[in-house]
């Protein structure tokens, strides 16, 4: 591997895991804030998730969130879903060592809905902002107007996804990378309702854990508060690092010595077929091991840089 490809691939890494990957992952780390996850684990080195914490204080966002509701937001539920998931993995580690894995789908299942409420989580505590509010700007209010037609009609959307979800879950906007396209979806619980390969870059909780203490049974005056709170800048850091990724060019991997490209001798004549271009996500290619977001090693694990 070239260094440039090194490095390419290197910032990939980066990226998936810090901006919200197939685990989610939360841009965490890069806004100082401390990580979500710690390689204080065990005896084979399989990380184990962290509490991270809020980027301020429990009532900084306050009238429109109260500090009670933050505090045991923080504390008690996401707290509750960082344990659930570790103990997901060292279930994980005693079928392992037993070699019986009887309870294995109850196990999964559990490590998907936990991993998915810390992930969320996370991402909705960096999405706001006491000094949020207004609309976006730059690259991230270009990209609204095209796929939504206005910051209105993309507000109006999202608030009607958020007030429709069915129980407890979330509203999301999703960098999709196969339209190369925004799209807001929604999710119930914490993991159904999967949108594959979309990332999320701005989550919006609206389970009644969220907003019962302070807006009791209505959600709708607790969605339109939170607008008041949502950091755009963090939004639109997440949205360009998921689109200015250098994909790594393809031509590059033309072999050195030119005759390594001579048709075999039963193909048809012809030129050889150029190499295609990355798809219109975006998306760099094939990732070797570990350059996948929840690759094992390099950069800190899965969640992101450690900082505990
Ligand atoms: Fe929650």
């Amino acid at each position: 591997m070239s260094d440039d490809r090194s490095e390419t691939g290197v910032r990939r890494r980066s990226v998936l895991q810090t901006v919200g990957g197939a685990a989610g992952i939360a841009l965490l780390g890069a806004a100082g804030t401390t990580a979500a996850v710690a390689q204080d684990g065990t005896e084979n080195g399989q990380p184990r998730y962290q509490l991270p914490e809020l980027p301020y204080e429990y009532d900084a966002l306050e009238p429109h969130i109260d500090e009670r509701i933050m505090e045991l937001h923080h504390t008690e539920h996401h707290q509750a879903y960082v344990d659930g998931a570790n103990d997901a993995l060292e279930e994980f580690e005693a079928m392992r060592d037993a070699g019986e894995f009887d309870d294995v789908r109850a196990a999964k299942r559990d490590f998907s809905f936990n991993l998915s409420g810390h992930v969320n989580h996370t991402i909705f505590w960096e999405n706001m902002s006491p000094d949020g509010g207004g609309e976006p700007e730059g690259t991230l209010a270009t990209a609204i107007d095209e796929n939504f037609g206005s910051f209105a009609d993309f507000q109006a959307e999202f608030t009607a996804t958020a007030n429709n979800v069915e129980g407890d879950g979330w509203a999301m906007v999703f960098y999709e990378p196969l339209a190369d396209a925004l799209v807001i979806g929604q999710v119930e619980g914490q993991n159904e309702l999967a949108h594959q390969r979309a990332i999320p870059i701005l989550t919006l909780d609206v389970w009644e854990h969220a907003y019962y203490l302070q807006y009791e049974n209505d959600r709708g005056a607790y969605v339109d508060e939170w607008w008041n709170v949502v950091d755009w800048a963090d939004v639109e850091r997440r949205y360009e690092l998921l689109t200015d990724v250098d994909a790594p060019d393809l031509e590059d991997e033309t072999p050195a010595d030119p005759d390594e490209d001579e048709p075999e001798a039963d193909e048809p004549p012809g030129e050889p077929g150029e190499p295609g271009e990355p798809g219109p996500n975006g998306e760099p290619g094939n990732g070797g091991p570990g350059d996948g977001p929840m690759g094992p090693e390099g950069d800190g694990g899965p969640m992101g840089p450690e900082q505990n």
